[in-house]
């Protein structure tokens, strides 16, 4: 480990501090660069850059490696809850019994939305994604939620994450009935939070909802596996929003946005799409070859990630996930037969092997949450349930950073120089 490179800048010999996490490459500090050279650096997808410090989530893209606090995400998916995992994204550590009582508790009695909000789903057309109500919704909470916006207040802040916890279900199950034309299912806290959200999409008021243990696992489980995932887009976007001062619930509207793409959360509904369109597993060579071809923009979805380049460690509890629901469902899809095979087939392809290129937590969330009942359109919406922890945990990192400042990326400006303003008359 080296405590500074040397750089030579503009005619300046320049000693850069390098500065070292706990673990994962050390980083070369840079705030001072244009001060002392007149030069920013240029990292357009941030490939090389660290926007922060942060001592929530690890990744280790070569090994496969994803630690919450320090715990392995194998561990925590097989042998806790997401209501620990949330406390443990949140307060730093996973909780003593009391403590998790006490979470839940709390969270429990915030799941319910304020009345006037029902109203406002109705202004949606009815064939409305979920995900572009999940926008409006989330990003209207900070009109019925004014007593925790107050973003330099500690306990407001920890109160307005409680909630965004608590009515992420709720808003995500509501988006869903209203596209159905079913009434609004009030939540119940007797049911643990995942339970309660599966009652809240799939009960109807006529009968009573049981909640099935493996699918209310299975659900479980894949909340643990999206609660966070460090600097990725929509949580850097939370974080950038955040940085001017917004409120938290415009913040995590605006992460909600950025998730909605198919390049990120986007990708778990491509991901199904696409292994239904490939529909048998003889058409699966056309496909990677589609994958391949420089001329075609055809992707595998729920293949390769930014940071990943070895096996994402969600997938392999995803597709153990998937057998144990098409069990207990007695599903057969031969959507998990394509995905099975397509996967084979990538894995032992030049292409895939070269680049690195290896199956993402999307790849069989779909198969899953298709199995479960849940329209595609759904998917990117369970997601930003789930990553809403990550999310919150994040921002509160951020705001209680008494270093924070607003974040305001630089540019290589490559219009046109300086000239003088035509009327209107004389432009040709
Ligand atoms: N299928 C075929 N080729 C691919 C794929 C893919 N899924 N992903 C990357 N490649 C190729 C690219 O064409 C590129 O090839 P080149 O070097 O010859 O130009 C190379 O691999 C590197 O790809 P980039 O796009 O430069 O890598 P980047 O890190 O920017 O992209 C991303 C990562 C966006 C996830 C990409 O792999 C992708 O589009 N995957 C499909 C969408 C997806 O599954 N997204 C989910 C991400 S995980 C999440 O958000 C939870």
């Amino acid at each position: 480990m080296t405590d500074s490179v040397k750089l030579n800048a503009a005619g300046k010999d320049l000693d850069l501090k390098v500065l070292s996490g706990s673990v994962g490459p050390d980083v070369i500090d840079i705030r001072k660069l244009y001060a002392q050279t007149g030069m920013f650096t240029y990292d357009p997808g941030f490939t090389s850059t660290a926007s922060c410090d942060s001592a929530i989530t690890y990744i280790d893209g070569d090994e496969g490696v994803l630690l919450h606090r320090g715990y392995p995400i194998g561990q925590l998916a097989e042998k806790s809850t997401f209501m620990e995992v949330c406390h443990l994204l949140l307060n730093g550590e996973l909780p003593t019994k009391d403590e998790l009582d006490k979470f839940s508790y709390t969270i429990s009695r915030h799941t319910m939305l304020h009345e006037q909000l029902a109203t406002f789903y109705r202004g949606f057309r009815r064939d409305a994604h979920p995900m572009a109500i999940m926008c409006g919704v989330v990003g209207a909470l900070s009109a019925f939620y004014q007593d925790s916006a107050d973003i330099t207040d500690p306990q407001q802040r920890m109160i307005a994450s409680h909630r965004l916890i608590a009515k992420m279900p709720t808003i995500a199950a509501m988006a869903y009935k209203y596209s159905i034309g079913q009434p609004f299912m009030s939540p119940k806290n007797n049911l643990s939070y995942t339970g309660n959200f599966l009652q809240m999409t799939f009960g109807v008021p006529a009968e009573e909802y049981v909640v099935n243990p493996v699918v209310e696992r299975a659900m479980d489980r894949i909340f643990i596996l999206h609660a966070d995932h460090e600097q990725n887009a929509s949580t850097s976007t939370v974080r950038l929003a955040g940085s001017s001062g917004a409120n938290p619930f415009a913040c995590i509207a605006a992460g909600i946005a950025c998730l909605w793409g198919p390049a990120h959360g986007g990708a778990n509904e491509a991901a199904l799409n696409m292994l239904r369109e490939i529909g048998t597993v003889d058409r699966i060579p056309e496909y990677i070859a589609r994958a391949k071809d420089k001329n075609d923009p055809f992707r595998l979805m729920g293949f390769g990630h930014r940071v990943y380049k070895n096996y994402d460690p969600r997938a392999t509890v995803m597709q153990q996930t998937v057998r144990e629901v098409l069990g207990e469902l007695g599903v057969t899809d031969p959507v998990f037969d394509v995905a099975i095979a397509l996967e084979e087939m990538a894995l032992s392809d030049p292409y895939f092997i070269e680049k690195k290129l290896f199956p993402n937590v999307d790849f069989y969330s779909g198969v899953i949450l298709s199995a479960i009942g849940f329209p595609t359109t759904m998917f990117t919406a369970l997601f930003a349930l789930a990553r809403t922890v990550g999310w919150v945990a994040q921002w509160n990192e951020m705001i209680s950073d008494p270093e924070q400042k607003i974040g305001r990326p630089r540019q290589l400006y490559t219009g046109p120089t300086q000239r003088d303003f035509v009327p209107l008359a004389d432009r040709t």
